[in-house]
């Protein structure tokens, strides 16, 4: 096993999963804001320490993406966020993509930047300590307007795959991430459709870059109704559209499927990943990779206490983390999400 093929494995090990917390200055921006918290660089830095800092997270979390600015940062007592990770456990990774941007001639679709001068910033942030890296494309769907296009999905899979592969040369995991939007009125059997298209396409063009799938990490969207179809999915019938999908699609060399959260709840995201997991082993460890889903009750009891008081936001992240855990071995229970009073910590 290479290096980089353990460290894939080590990120989604069983029981275990990935903190999403590398928001864009202007995302993390608009999310303290909505919170009631000002945004400057050292607000976004004492919320991603109150994150990071939460005492047992690594039980249940092998590995933070952080943004540039984080990590670049430091706890209050001067460690490097990267240091801070690796000394208790868990694994830095950076987000690398700089954007999806309008696609050239498609209106509506984008396709993710980032590659020019990525090979120079995938050694620096090495040197920095990162472990593994992000890139996130962005897939939406309006089957009226003829979305996705040919175009959209070639472009953002050639991009994913020479992102991929330029990582794996500078000795960085890439987490592929293709997310089809949950926005849209279109159906679950749409995006099903849809999903598996899109990463078929993606599983050409990292075989054509010659990307090593066992050191890779896949972060896809689950197959769900769009937000705007009416259409109401039982737990189960995401469970079983998103695993038929994903074997339709996915080679068995990639040891994990990190999920994204894309929009559902909390509880719910978790309902969905417990749901997969319990439908029998699969060639591939099926794991999360969330943010808002881990850190929207985390982020509204700090701001509810001013930003000052660590320990609220993290006993809301640890809950939601346990949960998740649990739910990668399909072992998560309704009553755990009311838990007695000072079950909490
Ligand atoms: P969400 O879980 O909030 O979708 O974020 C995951 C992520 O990393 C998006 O790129």
């Amino acid at each position: 096993m290479t290096n980089l093929q353990a460290t894939a494995a080590a990120m989604v090990a069983p029981g275990r999963g990935i903190l999403a917390a590398d928001e864009s200055v202007a995302t993390a921006s608009k999310r303290l804001e909505a919170a009631g918290v000002a945004s400057t660089p050292e607000s976004r830095r004492a919320y991603r320490e109150m994150l990071l800092t939460t005492p047992g997270l690594s039980e249940s979390v092998s590995g933070v993406i952080l943004f540039d600015e984080t990590l670049r940062q430091s706890t209050s007592d001067g460690t490097p966020f990267p240091d801070y990770l690796h000394d208790h456990g868990m694994l830095p990774g950076i987000k690398v993509d700089t954007g999806a941007k309008p696609l050239a001639g498609h209106p509506g679709e984008t396709v993710t930047e980032g590659l020019d001068g990525l090979r120079e910033r995938v050694a620096e942030y090495v040197g920095l300590g990162a472990a593994f890296a992000k890139w996130r494309a962005v897939i939406s769907i309006s089957v009226g307007d003829g979305r996705p296009s040919r175009a959209c999905t070639a472009a953002n899979a050639h991009a994913l795959a020479r992102y991929a592969a330029l990582c794996q040369e500078g000795g960085l995991v890439p987490i592929v991430e293709p997310e089809v939007l949950i926005d849209g009125d279109h159906t679950i059997e749409v995006c099903e459709a849809v999903t598996t298209d899109v990463l078929r396409e993606v599983f050409a063009a990292l075989a054509e870059q010659g990307v090593d799938l066992e050191a890779i990490v896949l972060k896809p969207s689950m197959v769900v109704p769009g937000k705007g179809s009416g259409q109401t999915a039982l737990v189960t019938e995401v469970a079983t559209a998103t695993l038929r999908c994903l074997r339709a699609s996915v080679p068995a060399a990639v040891p994990g499927i990190a999920f994204l959260s894309g929009g559902q709840g909390p509880e719910m995201a978790t309902a969905h990943l417990h749901a997969m997991n319990r439908l029998g082993p699969q060639p591939w460890e099926l794991t999360f990779s969330y943010g808002r889903a881990l850190q929207d009750p985390a982020l509204a009891a700090w701001a509810g206490d001013g930003g000052t008081v660590a320990e609220s936001g993290q006993a809301a992240l640890r809950h939601r983390a346990r949960c998740n855990s649990a739910a990668r071995s399909g072992t998560w229970t309704v009553a755990m999400e009311t838990p007695e009073e000072g079950d909490v910590g």
